[in-house]
């Protein structure tokens, strides 16, 4: 190296904690193995032991420090235990990731309380059970990072009204928590998606009947982009706002479909 090269920088996430939800598959895997990648110790947190294991074993097959825990997002008390277990096992939690979710789509009046209440316990409520339990150790070390999953359809989209309402709630959630926490160092922010590439997408073209390429290339012809998403992209977002480059932002919600 000349005398002139600037050193190079530690990884972003040298010495931090991150627990990182819906981790087993999809956008939350991508986000656990960047995470990781860049000197994250990461919490794979998904409702089936067996499956978060399998990428935490895989983070750790990469070098990165990962391990998994076996958690539902919309049980309040299931949160706070992983959230105590996780800083027991490892000294503390810098960043909160929420990426657990599920969908059942349907025209309003089709939707049953059923569908209303999964989609809602799972996207609103988790993401309140996690934003909760995540501030304790968050304010007592004085650094936090919170990044919350919104969609593209909390600005509204058909035979969504559960999906649409807990989007939006989420990205309210983010702004109010962002007030209250940001004297403690703890940024919040929200990522809204619009179509990427996952078992998410993939259950909606099967259940609407539709090949999957066709159901992308009709989501891509519509962005500016001229195509979708993959959970890479939005990984990569998300470990921004997740890392001190993003220190001066909070309570933002970031559209990252693709179009303005
Ligand atoms: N895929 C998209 O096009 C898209 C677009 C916008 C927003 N999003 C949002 O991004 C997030 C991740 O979506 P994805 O496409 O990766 O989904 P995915 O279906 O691939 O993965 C979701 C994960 O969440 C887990 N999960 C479900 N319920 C849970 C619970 N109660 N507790 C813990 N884990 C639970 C699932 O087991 C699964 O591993 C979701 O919040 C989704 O709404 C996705």
């Amino acid at each position: 190296m000349s005398p002139t090269s600037p050193s190079p920088r530690p990884p972003r996430f040298a010495g931090r904690v991150a627990l990182v939800t819906g981790a087993a598959g999809g956008i939350g895997a991508s986000v656990a193995e960047l995470l990781a990648a860049e000197g994250a110790t990461v919490g794979v947190v998904d409702l089936n032991h067996a499956s978060a294991e399998k990428v935490a074993a895989r983070l750790r097959e990469l070098g990165g420090e990962a391990a998994p825990y076996a958690c539902d997002v919309s049980d309040a008390r299931s949160v706070d235990e992983t959230v105590e277990r996780l800083c027991r096992d490892h000294g503390r939690l810098d960043i909160l990731v929420t990426c657990a979710g599920v969908l059942r789509d349907n025209l309003l009046f089709k939707t049953g309380d059923d569908d209303w209440k999964a989609v809602i316990d799972t996207h609103l409520t988790g993401t309140f059970n996690c934003a909760r339990a995540a501030q304790r150790p968050m304010v007592s070390q004085r650094y936090g990072k919170m990044v919350f999953l919104s969609s593209d359809s909390a600005r509204g989209s058909r035979g969504q009204t559960n999906y649409s309402a807990a989007k939006a709630g989420i990205e309210g959630m983010a702004k109010t928590i962002a007030i209250e926490l940001g004297k403690f160092d703890v940024n919040v922010n929200a990522v809204a998606p619009g179509f990427v590439e996952t078992e998410m997408t993939r259950a909606t073209a099967r259940r609407i009947g539709q090949d999957y390429e066709e159901f992308k290339a009709g989501s891509a012809a519509r962005a500016a982009l001229g195509r979708v998403a993959t959970p890479e992209d939005i990984a990569k977002v998300i470990a921004f706002l997740c890392s001190d480059d993003s220190a001066i932002m909070t309570g933002q919600v970031l559209l990252t479909r693709g179009s303005p």
